[in-house]
């Protein structure tokens, strides 16, 4: 996909998604809050009902269908797709110059509308789908909040959400989400998120992409 229609994809997916939820906004105060009852007028919380079902309903039509038909990957939590080999992407993509590219430290990006993690470790580099397997999260982090990248240890790239590990090279599961010794270290992240994701704790392995190196440039295969 071009720069410029995954823009327009992305604009598409934005706008939707805003839309989604100010519907579903609506719907919330329109139930709670109903106002007086007016003789002859509609039912507010009736209406409310119906927008926030209408909201949902759209929400989850732009996750499941209009972001996997727009190449996109979609930006709330929802299954990670399933493995695409090595041997089926062919579509090779420079991501930079690997020395932009901070040493052990995940680095999120966008190439032609797919987001990656791009860990280079000294003049090696690999790439992972960027949406943590457990909970659809940024691996690297949310740029310029507390939420940042953990560096890379023994191979390893650390969710920084609920601190799953993943082996760079291969996208296997090497620490499964909320281990003990996460939840000790991580009261939010961890002891209290654990209890709120009772019905999921587990991560699958994660989407890798070839990666080639030539003339200090980064350069990815992507599917076709
Ligand atoms: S989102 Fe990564 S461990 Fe939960």
């Amino acid at each position: 996909m071009s720069p410029g229609l995954a823009l327009v994809g992305l604009s598409v997916i934005g706008t939707w998604g805003v839309a989604s939820i100010a519907i579903i906004a609506a719907g919330i105060i329109m139930i709670f809050f109903p106002g007086e009852p007016v003789p002859g007028g509609s039912d507010n919380t009736l209406g409310g009902v119906f927008l926030l079902v209408g909201g949902l309903v759209s929400l989850g039509l732009m996750q499941m269908v209009v972001a996997p038909l727009l190449g996109i990957d979609p930006p709330l939590p929802i299954s990670a797709k399933k493995i695409i080999p090595h041997e089926r992407m062919k579509r090779w993509v420079s991501a930079g110059k690997l020395t932009d590219y901070p040493d052990g430290l995940p680095k999120e990006i966008r190439l032609r509308s797919q987001r990656i993690v791009i860990v280079r470790m000294g003049n090696r580099a690999y790439a992972l789908g960027a949406l943590c397997s457990h909970a659809r999260l940024p691996l690297a982090g949310f740029p310029g909040s507390p939420i940042k990248p953990y560096p890379v240890q023994e191979e390893c790239i650390t969710c920084p959400f609920h601190g799953a590990q993943f082996d760079v090279t291969t996208g296997k599961v090497v620490r499964p989400p909320f281990t003990s010794e996460w939840n000790e270290a991580h009261p939010f992240l961890g002891r209290l998120q654990s209890k709120l994701f009772f019905f999921n704790k587990r991560a699958e392995d994660m989407q890798t992409y070839p990666v080639k190196i030539e003339a200090g440039e980064i350069i990815v295969g992507l599917p076709r």
